[in-house]
């Protein structure tokens, strides 16, 4: 299918994810901010993406990196003024950069106007009714009101001194809006005008999947799951619900005032029939699909999953959009230097490290992301991926700053070893992060990572992400199609618009590259083949 003319612009899009606290700190307080951002925009720019996507920066007490937000029109002391942020958009799209920014309608912070004003009212009144307030069970009301559990662990619901408890699907102090009133749907239309007002090109949403809670509150049966990933349907109490339908059909009504503007939803959802109900024409523009992130490397599967994502999109006349780390995972070159078993999420508190192999990681690492380019839709790049940066898997309990260590008893590491601020200079104080150390320890070397020690170093992974990022704009933009090539088991191949080949080598030994010119591969290739753990595409000759 060709791209027709006038095609949205984010529907081939690459955007880069900045996760704010982390980037690059301009004040030196040890964490990223706006000012920082803005010193490296060109960076970003020079990476060839087409926009950028911050992590929530509203004022927030940062108990879950900022997506606990105490209020939802103002930024956060810590990264920076309003000003600074209207500033930010404005010169990034005088480098040609939109700006999507972070919608999270599900909780908002417990020290939120909102939910302090329901904590000072009683049981019944208007602002409890904007959360879920319960009795509890049991005779005298001390035990939660049904087995919800938390994402990150213990139940999904804490008491309140008058002996009513409220939901958080997520830490404490996240408790959950409750999408069936009046007041929490007028706020959030408002929200998004007053962010698409100053410039924003539109928002990612978070737990896109959850607004929706079944107004009988009934146990989680045996056979469905509490947990994010493994969504139900229709017949869930919280996940994947159908009426929240309702909710983003009057987001999308505000939107379409804004030409250009765009949601994506987070929607870890069951399957890709369930994914495309976010996608009708008058509800989200994109929802991610993270299947494809999170196999192991195995062409098989992920083969299989490419499959499935572009059918499932098309049948909404949609395109897939691609992932492989963001701020919630373990960093993908490191997923892809492990065994498929134990999960790497598991392996990161007390597995047995000398099963990590960085070496093949990296390799794995830098072909996955040339196969995930090379696919037709759009793709999410996270800070530092483009520097090839690992799992810092060793970061000490004592620094561990994500509420999932606490909430699940520490059997979970959680997620700050994603997080670890960017190395930006070869050495001196925080790698270029920030002038006063950084929030989270960086690994020692990880100057040797820095985009300093990789600018303009020929097959370094910072200046591979750019020429793939060129190559794709100018051989792959202009068509949607694929076209499986017939290959050897341990291959994925495939030809993109009739022009180029793209083949992926899982195997153990060197593969021939098919007749044609070489734009591109991961690694160097002796005596013209495809080495293991490596990708190549090739134009067909002249
Ligand atoms: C999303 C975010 C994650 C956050 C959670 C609760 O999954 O990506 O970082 O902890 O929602 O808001």
């Amino acid at each position: 299918m060709r791209v027709m003319s006038g095609s949205p612009w984010w529907r081939n899009a690459v955007i880069y994810q900045v996760y704010l606290r982390s980037f690059a700190d301009g004040n030196g307080d040890g964490t990223g901010d706006i000012a920082g951002l803005r010193s490296r925009l060109s960076h970003i720019r020079s990476l060839g993406v087409d926009s950028i996507w911050i992590n929530p920066w509203y004022r927030s007490p940062l108990r879950d990196g900022g997506y606990d937000v105490a209020d939802y029109r103002s930024i956060d002391p810590r990264f920076g003024t309003m000003e600074e942020a209207t500033e930010m958009i404005k010169e990034a799209s005088e480098l040609g950069l939109r700006t999507l920014l972070d919608l999270v309608p599900n909780h908002t912070s417990s020290v939120h106007r909102w939910f302090q004003e329901a904590l000072s009212s009683p049981p019944g009144s208007p602002p409890r009714h904007r959360y879920h307030f319960r009795p509890g069970s049991g005779t005298d009301g001390t035990r939660p009101p049904n087995n919800w559990r938390s994402v990150f662990g213990g139940p999904a619901w804490t008491r309140v001194p008058d002996g009513e408890w409220y939901l958080h699907l997520f830490d404490a102090s996240q408790p959950d809006l409750n999408w069936a009133n009046g007041d929490v749907r007028a706020e959030f239309r408002e929200i998004i005008r007053f962010w698409l007002d100053r410039g924003a090109s539109g928002f990612r949403v978070d737990v896109a999947n959850a607004l929706d809670k079944d107004p009988l509150y009934p146990d989680v049966s045996s056979e469905q799951d509490h947990m994010i990933i493994a969504a139900e349907g229709a017949d869930h109490p919280f996940w994947d619900r159908d009426f929240l339908h309702d909710v983003v059909r009057e987001w999308r009504s505000v939107v379409d005032e804004y030409p250009g503007a765009m949601l994506i939803a987070e929607a870890w959802v069951s399957s890709w029939e369930r994914l495309a109900l976010y996608l009708r024409p008058d509800e989200y523009h994109q929802a991610f699909d993270f299947r494809f992130m999170l196999l192991p490397w195995d062409p098989e599967v992920m083969k299989e999953a490419i499959d499935t994502a572009l059918a499932g999109a098309a049948s909404v006349g949609s395109v897939p959009t691609w992932v492989l780390s963001n701020h919630d995972v373990v960093r993908h070159v490191t997923r892809y230097g492990l065994p498929s078993v134990p999960d790497a999420r598991d392996w990161l508190l007390d597995g047995d490290r000398s099963l990590l192999d960085e070496e093949a990681g990296l390799s794995r690492g830098r072909a996955a992301t040339l196969l995930m380019l090379a696919l037709p839709g759009s793709a999410y790049l996270y800070q530092g991926e483009e520097l090839g940066l690992p799992e810092v898997h060793d970061l000490p309990v004592e620094v561990l700053d994500d509420p999932v260590w606490d909430r699940s008893g520490h059997t979970e590491k959680g997620r700050d070893g994603c997080r670890v601020p960017i190395p930006w200079s070869k050495s001196g104080e925080s790698f270029g992060f920030g002038s006063d150390g950084s929030w989270l320890p960086q690994p020692e070397g990880w100057g040797g990572l820095s985009a300093a020690a990789q600018e303009g170093v020929p097959g370094s992974t910072l200046e591979l992400y750019r020429t793939a990022l060129e190559v794709r704009r100018t051989h792959l933009s202009g068509d949607e199609s694929l076209e499986w090539v017939e290959s050897d088991p341990t291959v994925i191949a495939f030809r993109r618009g009739g022009d180029v080949t793209v083949l992926v080598n899982f195997g153990q030994s060197p593969i021939p590259i098919p007749q044609g010119r070489i734009l591109f591969s991961s690694d160097d290739l002796p005596d013209g083949m495809l080495p293991a753990d490596s990708a190549v595409w090739v134009a067909r000759a002249p």
